[in-house]
Order: C-alpha cells, then sequence, then structure tokens
C-alpha cells in the first residue's frame, strides 16, 4: 500500500507566524486565514511527501503549508497549481497577483521545496503522478460540477493513506461545493470545520487508518479551540482596523478643527477690514459735505475754516488707522 505520511504519535497545538502576511496583509483576512493554525498543525502531524494544492490566488493555503515545512523542517514537496487568471467566484485578476506570490516565495521560502504549476488543473495532470500526494486540497471553482471534477480526476493522485481538503463546504456559503461535500462525507471517513471562514472538509477518501488515529488525537475540544482561535484571531484583526480607522477619523477631525480655527480668524481679520473700509467711506462722505459747503461759503473766513475742517476730516480716517484710536 503506498504511504507517503510519516505521522508523528502527537498532535500539537502550535501558534504560528505568518511572515507571508508581512508582504501582502490582505493575507489575514483571506477567506481561508481562518483554517490556517489547523492546516498547520495538521502538516506538522502528516509531514506528507507532496502537498498539491488546486487553486491558489494569492497564496493563503500554499503559504500556510509552506510556513510548517519551514518552521519545522519538513520536506514536503509542495505544488500549487492554478492559471493565475481568476473566475467568477474568486474575480478575474491580473499579472500582479502572481508577481506578489512569486516575490514572497523569494523573500520567505527560497529553501522551501515548492513548485508553481501555471495551468488548469486538468493540464497539470500528466504532471504528478498517481498514489503521490498526502494532502489534496481542493479550492479551485466552486461550483457542484468544477468540484465534482476536480475530485473525481484527482482522486488517483492521492495515496492510500492520503487526505483531501475541501474549502466552502459552509452550507450557508451559497456554492455548490456545500453540496458535493454533502454527499462525499456520507461515504468517507472526514472531519470538518463546517461554519467559520466558508468552512473546511478533511475528507480520508481511500481508508480509515488515518482517521481513526487522528480521532484518538482529536478531541470536540480541539476542534473547538481551532474554531474559538480562528474567531478570536478574525475579531482581533477587526478590532485593530476599527482602532487604526477611529484613530484616522480622530486625526482628520483634529485637522478640520485646525482649519476652522484658521477660518475663523480670517473671517474677524475681514470683518475688521469692511469695519475700516465702511469708516472709511463715511469719511469720505461727510468730507464731500463739506466741500459742498466750501463752495458756497458767502465770506474768506467762513471759507478757511471750512478748508480747515475739510483738511482735518480727510487725514482723520489715515491717522485714526495708523494710530488704532479715535482723535
Ligand atoms: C478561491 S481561489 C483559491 C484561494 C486560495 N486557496 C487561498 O487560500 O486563498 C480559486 C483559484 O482557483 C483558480 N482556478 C479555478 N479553476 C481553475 C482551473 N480549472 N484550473 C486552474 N486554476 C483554477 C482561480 O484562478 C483562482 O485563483
Amino acid at each position: 500500500m503506498a504511504r507517503t505520511h510519516d505521522t508523528g504519535s502527537e498532535w500539537n497545538l502550535r501558534n504560528p507566524r505568518f511572515c507571508a502576511d508581512d508582504l501582502n496583509s490582505l493575507l489575514r483576512v483571506s477567506p481561508w486565514a481562518g483554517h490556517r493554525d489547523f492546516a498547520y498543525d495538521l502538516a506538522a502531524y502528516l509531514k506528507p511527501r507532496r502537498i498539491v494544492e488546486l487553486g491558489t490566488h494569492y497564496g493563503c493555503s500554499f503559504f500556510t503549508f509552506l510556513q510548517a515545512s519551514k518552521d519545522l523542517d519538513i520536506r514536503s514537496e509542495i505544488i500549487a497549481i492554478d492559471t493565475w487568471k481568476g473566475e467568477d467566484h474568486s474575480g478575474t485578476y491580473g499579472e500582479e497577483v502572481l508577481e506578489l506570490v512569486e516575490l514572497t516565495l523569494r523573500t520567505y521560502f527560497k529553501s522551501q521545496n515548492y513548485k508553481i504549476l501555471r495551468k488548469t488543473f486538468d493540464e497539470a495532470l500528466p504532471d504528478i503522478e498517481d498514489c503521490s500526494v498526502g494532502i489534496l486540497h481542493i479550492d479551485g471553482f466552486h461550483s457542484y460540477d468544477a468540484v465534482k471534477h476536480d475530485y473525481v480526476t484527482w482522486i488517483d493522485k492521492v495515496d492510500d493513506d492520503g487526505i483531501v481538503l475541501f474549502h466552502d463546504i459552509d452550507p450557508t456559503c451559497g456554492y455548490g461545493s456545500s453540496q458535493y461535500w454533502l454527499e462525499l462525507k456520507t461515504r468517507h471517513a472526514h472531519f470538518e470545520f463546517p461554519d467559520h471562514s466558508y468552512g473546511l472538509g478533511i475528507l480520508f477518501p481511500k481508508n480509515q487508518g488515518l482517521y481513526e488515529r487522528l480521532k484518538l488525537l482529536l478531541s470536540e475540544a480541539v476542534f473547538g479551540f481551532y474554531r474559538y482561535k480562528a474567531k478570536y484571531r478574525i475579531s482581533k484583526i477587526q478590532i485593530y482596523d476599527m482602532e487604526k480607522m477611529l484613530h484616522e477619523r480622530w486625526s482628520v477631525l483634529q485637522r478640520m478643527e485646525e482649519m476652522i480655527k484658521d477660518r475663523d480668524s480670517l473671517i474677524i481679520d475681514q470683518s475688521k477690514m469692511l469695519e475700516e473700509r465702511w469708516s472709511a467711506m463715511q469719511s469720505m462722505e461727510a468730507l464731500s459735505i463739506e466741500s459742498q459747503k466750501l463752495l458756497k461759503a458767502p465770506t474768506v473766513t467762513e471759507a478757511i475754516g471750512l478748508l480747515a475742517s475739510v483738511i482735518r476730516a480727510s487725514f482723520q480716517h489715515h491717522i485714526e488707522r495708523i494710530l488704532g484710536r479715535k482723535w
């Protein structure tokens, strides 16, 4: 019987740090992110000779397996297959996605044994020998027909003690993948995380030996731990993001307050200027009245007196401005 695992006798609950997040912080909130702790511990326990992933996109699951391989010196060959073009469910995307995946691989995982195959899953079939895969992860297009096709065409690649992981099995996720999972799980031994991060199914399609061993190690409490941890991590990220948003809003409010202060002092300056203009206009009006009187003065003495008051009125405004007070 072909078997490609080197399982340990204990299941360890580890607390990994996923360094790929440093280059792509979106991995932390990827739909797959809630399964990283379990998948990491699973790879650590199974130490499979080969892991194959159908559907990689930004690489949340791929980098999880690579992280386990790197941290724990597991010699698995980890193969990611994707067209890196996307489809209707994940959305179509450009070259920048694969470029970021490749940069992450060069930056953090250059000593790991990985391969990326930019092909359709069908095109990649001849690249992988039968019975050579310890973990097959199916996470491509999520229609019922597509998931069934991927499972049926790839199951011969899985070794006799191998397992198949299925993402998006949560019945509320709205994809046909959850329907197909319902069918499979009636036929094979399995575990599942049905209700967080779109659900993850863990199928033992060829024999129950590994399942029975794991059942002894993975109590309900252990599954509860992963569920709790996934939800805790997501809440922590949400709280962090809210704190960041509040902080940003607070500094926008402070900038607005500064702007309001600046406007207030501009308004005060402008109203001072208007007051000055108004009093200048009044002085001009008084000057014009005095000038009229001067023209009509019957005697020279009266004219001189009027002239003096005209001169005084014409300079009064400027002197007031200079001295800043009435005189
Ligand atoms: C849901 S995403 C994979 C998510 C990834 N496992 C993660 O952890 O984030 C699905 C990916 O599968 C790819 N895909 C879907 N059907 C495919 C096919 N038949 N052949 C190759 N790639 C496919 C898409 O290009 C897309 O990037």
